[in-house]
């Protein structure tokens, strides 16, 4: 059986588990901490050696789900964390605080992954977008089977700012929005998406996706829609499935 850590950190928590590879499923129960304010490196790395701890898994590889732009594992964008972790090698600096070689991923990304393989995007083809509505939105892409890493769709441009400012469930809970409320921008939002990439299937994540039957009837787009069948925890299954390609490929 191959058992990996998942680590997810989001702009508001910081959650991780040992997941099993081979069924997409936790070993362990989930251990959620906040994130901390701010969200400087020196601070968030704190979290995940306590995760380390706690899961006993000193100097082993894992995987991290990170809300951020990452290419060649260094972090290009910080809309829902500190500023001080842009342009940092985030492998680098996980491998100099916990001794373990760390995979990074997009936490939206993450959850496409998982959702992609054992949740509501198994054997599709075609365009699936899967948004993940939590502090900002993030977005993960797969085309014909294949993950179109770092897209960032909760950024287009709207109403003089960007969209998940106005259709995330941070934004929901910030603006106090009823779910009727929020449902219209989200529509307004979904409907954008479906305009500017024409996607087969769009999955809705985060933890929000559980209560889908309070927004869902607000929500009309022309193509399938879903709630992502993995909620919040797509997030770390994906990050340790990465983890272990990684650890694959290296050997
Ligand atoms: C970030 C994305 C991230 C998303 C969800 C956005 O603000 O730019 O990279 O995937 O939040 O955490």
């Amino acid at each position: 059986m191959k058992e990996v850590l998942g680590i997810d950190i989001g702009g508001t928590g910081t959650k991780g588990a040992i997941v099993d590879i081979e069924r997409g499923i936790f070993v362990t129960e989930k251990i959620k901490y906040a994130t901390p304010k701010p969200s400087t490196p020196n601070r968030v790395i704190e979290v995940v050696q306590q995760l380390i701890k706690d899961f006993n898994w000193q100097g082993k590889d894992f995987g991290c789900g990170f809300p951020a732009i990452i290419k060649d594992n260094t972090c290009y964008s910080a809309a829902n964390i500190d500023d001080g972790w842009l342009g940092v090698n985030l492998q680098e600096f996980f491998k100099n605080h916990t001794g373990s070689h760390v995979t990074f991923t997009n936490d939206a990304d993450a959850a496409a992954v998982a959702e992609m393989t054992y949740g509501r995007g198994k054997g599709r083809m075609g365009t699936v977008i899967l948004l993940t509505l939590g502090t900002g939105i993030g977005s993960g892409i797969f085309i014909n089977g294949s993950l179109f890493p770092n897209t960032e769709f909760g950024h287009l441009l709207y109403k003089k700012s960007v969209f998940e400012h106005y259709a995330s469930n941070g934004a929901r809970k910030k603006k106090e929005l009823s779910w009727k409320q929020w449902g219209k921008e989200l529509n307004t939002y979904l409907n954008h998406v479906h305009f500017l990439i024409s996607p087969d299937l769009i999955i809705l994540g985060g933890g929000v996706s559980k209560h889908f039957d309070k927004y869902g009837d607000y929500l009309e787009v022309p193509t399938e829609l879903v709630a992502a069948a993995m909620g919040n925890d797509a997030g770390i299954i994906g990050a340790a499935m990465m983890s272990l390609k990684d650890t694959l490929q290296r050997s």
